[in-house]
C-alpha cells in the first residue's frame, strides 16, 4: 500500500477551518469539496489514459483521453457523499457506486447495509471516498467488495487519518491482497484514535458535520 499524505500550505489551512468546532455545516461541506479537489488532483496521476489524436483549428496533434473502462468512484455512505461533489468535478467522466457501511459503535465492526455496484469491475480503477480512516475497518470491507468483483487497482482518498487505521489496512492487504494495488491519500494524518474511535485531534463526526446528526 502506498500512503500519501498531502504536504501543502493550502491543504493545512482547510484542514484547520474544517477541524473548527465553530465552522458552519455549509463552510464544512464547501471545505470538503475543496479539499477533496486538491486531493483528487493528487490521486489521480496513474489514471489510465490512451492516446488520441485531436484537430485544432490549424493542424492535427497526439493527445490522451481518460481510457475505457472508465474509472469508478464509491462513496462510503452517509460521509462519502459530501466528497463526491469535489470528485466528479475533476472525472465527470466517471461512473459511481455506493457503499453503504456502518460501523456498531460499540464493537466498532463495519457491516454493509446497502451496496450498488457494478457486477464485473474487471480492469476498473476504483476510488473510494470516506473522510475518516479510523480503525480502517471501513476501507478494508470496501477494498474487499471491490476486489472480489474484479477491480484492478483501488485509490482510496480521506481527509483525515489515524496511523492505527493506517497500519491496519496495511496489515489486511498484505494478508489478503498483496499483489494489488492501493495507494491511500490522506490531507492529514493525524496522533490517535481514542477509546470510542474517533481521530484525535480529528474533526468529530464527519457525517454530523457535513449534514447535521440526523442518522
Ligand atoms: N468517523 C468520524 O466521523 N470521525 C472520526 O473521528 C472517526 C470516524
Amino acid at each position: 500500500m502506498d500512503l500519501h499524505v498531502l504536504n501543502h500550505p493550502l491543504v493545512s489551512h482547510k484542514v484547520t477551518y474544517l477541524r473548527d468546532e465553530n465552522t458552519s455545516s455549509s463552510m464544512f461541506r464547501q471545505l470538503t469539496e475543496e479539499l477533496v479537489t486538491l486531493l483528487a488532483y493528487e490521486a489521480t496521476r496513474d489514471v489510465a489514459v490512451e492516446r488520441v489524436n485531436v484537430t485544432t483549428p490549424l493542424t492535427t496533434t497526439d493527445g490522451v483521453h481518460i481510457a475505457k473502462p472508465k474509472p469508478l468512484i464509491v462513496p462510503v455512505l452517509r460521509a462519502g457523499l459530501g466528497m463526491l461533489e469535489g470528485m466528479t468535478k475533476l472525472l465527470p467522466s466517471a461512473e459511481v457506486g455506493f457503499l453503504g457501511i456502518k460501523r456498531n459503535e460499540e464493537t466498532l465492526e463495519p457491516f454493509t447495509y446497502a451496496e450498488r455496484l457494478p457486477d464485473e469491475l474487471d480492469n476498473r480503477q476504483v476510488f473510494i471516498i470516506d473522510p475518516m480512516l479510523a480503525t480502517g475497518g471501513t476501507l478494508n470491507d470496501s477494498i474487499d467488495y471491490v476486489f472480489e468483483r474484479g477491480a484492478k487497482s483501488v485509490t482510496a482518498i480521506c481527509l483525515i487519518g489515524a496511523p492505527e487505521g493506517a497500519e491496519n489496512v496495511r496489515k489486511h492487504l498484505e494478508a489478503k491482497w498483496p499483489d494489488k494495488q492501493v495507494s491511500v491519500y490522506l490531507a492529514a494524518m493525524d496522533e490517535k484514535l481514542n477509546d470510542i474511535g474517533y481521530i484525535v485531534p480529528g474533526l468529530g463526526d464527519a457525517g454530523d458535520r457535513l449534514y447535521g446528526t440526523a442518522e
